[in-house]
Order: structure tokens, then C-alpha cells, then sequence
């Protein structure tokens, strides 16, 4: 079986890949991946020689090359993560994310039904967010039959993507899962997230920015337990249905940002606490979402899964990480990255407290 895996070389593809060909000797996978700024072949580096690997650079929404890979390689399965991925980024530049969330995903989706035909030995895996679903007040959790109600242009253009895949299901009888999971954080997260965005800071001895009161709550799972939730969906979720993927590890940003800098200075030897001075409140994102949490009942219930990796465990996996990385960080931080950061911060950068 030849798996094709969209976005490979971004944060959750690159760790996506590497635990596949772990835990699946007996299948071939495709790395399918445009290497924009967040795309990086240093991510799949530990799997280059790998026998059961290959990378094919290419777009998604390229009809023939999306052909050509699925053709040349004789998938079977997709799993697809490629988008555009970040909020802030969707506020200055919506179109790339119509483009490539909207766009790349339906012609994923028309050309695996041409390729595919009526076969049922085969799977289409839409890797989404927990974020097509809005925002929370203080209580409550999304599940599987919340509304959608996204509220950014990135959720906007992840709810569309959803919509396009339950359709070629509906109409053409594709068969489909989806899933829709909360923040993901761990080794090659690209440093434009929070937490990397804390920790290179740190690292840098820069304010680390805190949009408005740092009262915003996220619900956060170590990318490895959302590997392993995504290679038990694909296997044995139940074509044409969706499952709610999170880490049961609610937060808010502030207290995160406190655990993390904790982290830091335990790591480096510096007073614990003492990073903590680093952190600058500054302009709220526009749109802010409130809170995200998701009840994993149907998961855990229907195919056994669960996270593995406390959040105190996985900060402290994460923050040892980007310290023995640094060669990594700067070569993904440069060029186009850094014009972003300039953008984005100039008017952000504000005092630490
Ligand atoms: P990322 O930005 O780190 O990686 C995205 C990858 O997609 C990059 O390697 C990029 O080069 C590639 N890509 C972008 N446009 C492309 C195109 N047109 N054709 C081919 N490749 C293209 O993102 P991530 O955080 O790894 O997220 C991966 C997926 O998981 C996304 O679909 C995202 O919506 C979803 N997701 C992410 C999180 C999270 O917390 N990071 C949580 C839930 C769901
Ligand atoms: O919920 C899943 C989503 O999680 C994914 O679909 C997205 O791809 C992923 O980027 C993430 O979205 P968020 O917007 O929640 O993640 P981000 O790391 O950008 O921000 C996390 C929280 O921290 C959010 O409330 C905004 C805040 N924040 C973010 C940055 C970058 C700050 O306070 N300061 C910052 O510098």
C-alpha cells in the first residue's frame, strides 16, 4: 500500500511521516510537499534514506501534478494536511489560504476520485481543526456535532475545505474521514506559533508578545499523540465520519507562556522564573477566538484512542528540543519568515512587564 501524505514537511507532516514509517513497515509513503516558508526538507531529514520513503515537491492545487504523483506512485491513501496554517497570516493574506485550504483540497479531491474510480480499498484522510467550530465561552466543548462557526479566515477556509470533502463523499462516494483536532505543539513546529514564538524569543532574550490579557484558552496535544490518533483514523475510522482529536489539556495563554519560560530557565540554569520578566502584552489579535476544547468521548469510545503525553511532559520534551536545535531554527528563520515577523511585530513588540 502507497500512502500519499500532503504537507509532509511541515510541522505535524514531517513528525506525521516519520511515526508512520515506524509503525507501518509493510506500506510505501509519499511525501507531497510545495516547500513554502513553513516547509522545510531539513524536517524530513531523519527519514531521507529511508527505503520506504519518497519526497515529490509539488503543489496541490496543480491538477497534473497531483495526478501525476497519485498515478506514478500508485496511491492508495491520502492523508491531507497541506494548507496554509497560521491565523495571523490569513488576517493579512486571505486569498493564499482560499487558494490552497479551499482550492488545493478540491483538487486533491477530484483528482483522487478520478484516479480511484468506485474502488472501497481505498481512504482520503482530511486532516482540520478544532477552530472550524468558533469559539467557546467558559464552559462546554466542541464534539462532532457542533456547528460550524469559524470565525478567522484560516477556520473560514479549513470549514470550506471540511465542507468540499463531505461533499465528494456525499455525491461521488469517496471514502472519506475527517478529523479536527486542537493545538499542536513539539519538535519542527515552525517559529511563528506560540510556543516557539516564546521560546526563540527567550532563547534571544526578547519580549515574548502575549496578545491581550493572555486570557485566551487553548486545549494542547503533543504532536506525537496526534500522529498516532491520525494512523488509528485512518485505519479504522468509519468512512464518511469525522472524530475530535484533542489533548484534554486545557490552558491559558498566559499560564502556558509561564510554564514554558519555567521550562526555559530550569533547562538553562537560570533562576526558575526569571524569564517570566520577558513577557509584553500587546494589541489582541483581531477575531480572537475565547476558548477551544474538545470532548474526545467518540475516539477514545470508538477506536481506543487517547493522549499519552502530559502537558508538563511535553513542554519539557519541546523546550529540550528547540535548545539542542538551534542550527535547525536558524535555517528555517530566515528570508520570507523574517519580512513576516517585521510586519507582524513592529508595531507589537510593546514592553516586558
Ligand atoms: P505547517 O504550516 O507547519 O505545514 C504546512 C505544510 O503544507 C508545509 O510544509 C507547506 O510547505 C505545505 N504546503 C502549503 N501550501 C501547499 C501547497 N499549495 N501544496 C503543497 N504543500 C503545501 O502546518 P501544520 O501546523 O503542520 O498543520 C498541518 C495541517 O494540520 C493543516 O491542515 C492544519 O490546518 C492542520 N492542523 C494543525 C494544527 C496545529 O496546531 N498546528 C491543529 C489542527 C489541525
Ligand atoms: O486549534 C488548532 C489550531 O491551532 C490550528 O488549526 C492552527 O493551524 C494552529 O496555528 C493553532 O492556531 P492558534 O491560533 O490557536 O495558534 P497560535 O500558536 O497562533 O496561537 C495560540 C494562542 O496564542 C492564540 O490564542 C494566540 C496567542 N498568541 C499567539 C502568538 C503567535 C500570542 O499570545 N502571542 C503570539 O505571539
Amino acid at each position: 500500500m502507497s500512502i500519499l501524505v500532503t504537507g509532509a514537511a511541515g510541522f505535524i507532516g514531517s513528525n506525521l511521516v516519520q511515526h508512520l514509517l515506524k509503525k507501518w513497515p509493510d506500506r510505501r509513503i509519499v511525501s507531497f510537499d510545495a516547500l513554502t516558508y513553513s516547509g522545510n526538507l531539513l524536517n524530513l531529514e531523519p527519514v531521507r534514506d529511508h527505503p520506504n520513503h519518497t519526497f515529490v515537491k509539488g503543489d496541490i492545487c496543480d491538477r497534473e501534478g497531483v495526478r501525476a504523483v497519485l498515478v506514478d506512485h500508485e496511491i492508495s491513501g491520502v492523508i491531507h494536511l497541506a494548507a496554509e496554517s497560521h491565523v495571523d497570516r490569513s488576517i493579512v493574506d486571505p486569498m493564499a489560504f482560499v487558494r490552497t485550504n479551499v482550492d488545493g483540497t478540491v483538487t486533491l479531491l477530484q483528482e483522487a476520485s478520478e484516479a480511484w474510480g468506485d474502488r472501497d480499498d481505498v481512504r482520503f484522510h482530511h486532516v482540520s481543526t478544532d477552530e472550524v467550530f468558533g469559539s467557546l465561552g467558559d464552559t462546554g466543548a466542541f464534539d462532532e456535532t457542533t456547528p460550524y462557526s469559524p470565525n478567522s479566515p484560516y477556520s473560514a477556509s479549513k470549514a470550506a475545505s471540511d465542507h468540499f470533502v463531505r461533499a465528494w463523499h456525499e455525491t461521488y462516494g469517496l471514502p472519506v474521514v475527517l478529523t479536527n483536532c486542537t493545538n499542536n505543539y513539539g519538535p519542527y513546529q515552525f517559529p511563528e506559533k506560540l510556543i516557539p514564538v516564546v521560546l526563540t524569543r527567550a532563547m534571544a532574550k526578547r519580549t515574548v508578545p502575549v496578545y491581550g490579557q493572555g486570557s485566551n484558552v487553548r486545549d494542547w496535544l503533543f504532536v506525537e499523540d496526534h500522529c498516532d490518533a491520525l494512523a488509528t483514523v485512518f485505519d479504522r475510522g468509519q468512512n464518511g465520519e469525522t472524530y475530535g482529536i484533542g489533548g484534554e489539556a486545557e490552558v491559558s495563554n498566559l499560564e502556558l507562556v509561564h510554564a514554558i519560560l519555567d521550562e526555559f530557565d530550569l533547562a538553562t540554569g537560570n533562576r526558575v522564573g526569571a524569564s517570566r520578566a520577558l513577557v509584553a502584552f500587546v494589541d489582541d489579535r483581531p477575531g480572537h477566538d475565547l476558548r477551544y476544547a474538545m470532548d474526545i468521548s467518540k475516539i477514545r469510545a470508538e477506536l481506543g484512542w487517547h493522549p499519552t503525553v502530559t502537558l508538563k511532559q511535553g513542554i519539557a520534551r519541546t523546550v529540550r528540543w528547540y535548545l539542542d536545535n538551534g542550527a535547525w531554527l536558524d535555517a528555517v528563520s530566515g528570508g520570507e519568515y523574517r519580512q513576516f515577523e517585521e510586519l507582524w511585530y513592529s508595531d507589537r513588540d510593546g514592553a516586558a512587564t
